[in-house]
Parts: C-alpha cells; sequence; structure tokens
C-alpha cells in the first residue's frame, strides 16, 4: 500500500519524507493557491524530496490546452504525474499523454463508470474522491470497493487507484482492508496513524519501570 502525500506545503513534504513513508505527494489547484507560491518552483521543490510520482494538474479545460500545459508540467521533473480532471476532454487528453509515456492521474472520480473509463483511456491512477463523497451522505469507501472489484475483472487495467479526500485513519484502514493501491493523505491524517493512547501509556510504563533499575543501555 502506497502512501502519498496529499499537500503542496513543501516544509510539510519534507518533515513527513523523512519519516520514510512517503511514496509520492498530490497536489491540486486549491492546495497550490493556499501556499501563495509560484507553482512550477513548488512542483520542482517537491520532485527533489520525493523520487516518486508528484501530481501536479492541469487547470486548462480543453484538450488541446491541457495537452499543453501537461507537456510543459512534465518537463519539470521526470516524476511528475500529471493530473487531469474525469471528463470528456480530460481523458482525451489523458490517451494521448499516456500514450506518449507520461503517468496520468485522473482526478475527481466519483463513480465507478468514470473509473472503468480513466482505465480505458490509460490512466496510471485514478483518485476517487471519498471524502467528498461521505460529505453528501454517500458511503465513499463503497466506491472503493467497486473499483478494486471492477479493475480485478480486467488484468489488461493498469490503472491504480489513489484513494483521495481522505478525511481520518479509518478512510486508510478501509481502503487497505479493500486492497486500494494508493491513498493520499493530508499530513493531519498521516500522523493521526501512529497515534493510540495504548502506546503513550505502555511506553510511560516501560521507560519508568526501567528507570527504577538504574541501568542503562549502550549506545554507539
Ligand atoms: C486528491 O488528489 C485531492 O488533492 C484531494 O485528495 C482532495 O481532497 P479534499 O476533498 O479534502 O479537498
Amino acid at each position: 500500500m502506497k502512501f502519498f502525500v496529499d499537500t503542496a506545503d513543501v516544509a510539510e513534504i519534507q518533515d513527513l519524507a523523512a519519516t520514510g513513508l512517503v511514496d509520492g505527494v498530490t497536489t491540486n489547484p486549491s492546495l497550490a493557491a493556499k501556499t501563495g507560491r509560484d507553482f512550477i518552483e513548488i512542483v520542482k521543490e517537491i520532485c527533489e524530496i520525493v523520487p516518486g510520482p508528484v501530481s501536479a494538474e492541469v487547470v486548462a479545460t480543453e484538450t488541446d490546452g491541457m495537452l499543453r500545459q501537461g507537456r510543459a508540467l512534465r518537463k519539470i521533473a521526470p516524476n511528475v504525474t500529471i493530473k487531469l480532471p474525469l471528463t470528456p476532454d480530460g481523458l482525451r487528453a489523458c490517451k494521448t499523454l499516456s500514450d506518449e509515456g507520461t503517468m496520468v492521474n485522473v482526478t475527481l472520480c466519483f463513480s465507478a463508470a468514470q473509473a472503468i473509463l480513466a482505465a480505458k483511456a490509460g490512466a496510471a491512477f485514478v483518485s476517487p474522491f471519498v471524502g467528498r463523497l461521505d460529505d453528501i451522505g454517500h458511503e465513499g469507501m463503497d466506491l472503493i470497493s467497486d473499483i478494486v472489484a471492477i479493475y480485478s475483472n480486467y488484468p489488461a487495467f493498469k490503472t491504480e487507484v489513489l484513494v483521495a479526500s481522505v478525511r481520518h485513519p479509518m478512510h486508510v484502514v478501509e481502503a487497505g482492508r479493500l486492497g486500494a493501491d494508493v491513498v493520499t493523505l493530508p499530513p493531519k491524517v498521516l500522523r493521526q496513524l501512529y497515534a493510540h493512547p495504548l502506546t503513550d501509556k505502555g511506553l510511560a510504563a516501560f521507560l519508568s519501570d526501567w528507570e527504577k533499575t538504574g541501568q542503562t543501555i549502550p549506545e554507539e
């Protein structure tokens, strides 16, 4: 199960990459806008920190513009993955860029039917947004279950299921249970994965008992 970090904040990515658990990064125009920084600079810096796929999203809405932006963005670094919206234009651009050997992440996927289209268009990743489905009273993880089941019926589909719009650790656990390939995590959720009160309590007890022995463990 791969972990991507869902942020455009370079300092956060630097910090989390040091854990050794980060396999890639996803950004989107809203996350980029939040930084107030130059987008190209951000993507360049992220690609230097994380060697895995770094998603950079186009903002053109027609195929030709998407292709022009995608071709410019992929020049930033070899690990740039072009993020395209799940629209007819986006999928046409996906097919072309994928045929050119560029990794494409098809974003804003909200149905299994859309995920089938993304796979047929040759996407490297499809991003179903579970949190936003939960927000409107649907069960976001049901969509992951459907997509994983459908893709497994067709070994020719090479598209990886990238669980996006993750809001809490149980989304991650459920994604793992369902066999999703990737989860993209807001930094806060990645940090929450470590937390358990019994870990803290147990460690405090171990350390306090050890202190009573008066011993030290040698260090090299
Ligand atoms: C995915 O690549 C998106 O950037 C992201 O997961 C969207 O999450 P949100 O619904 O919390 O904005």
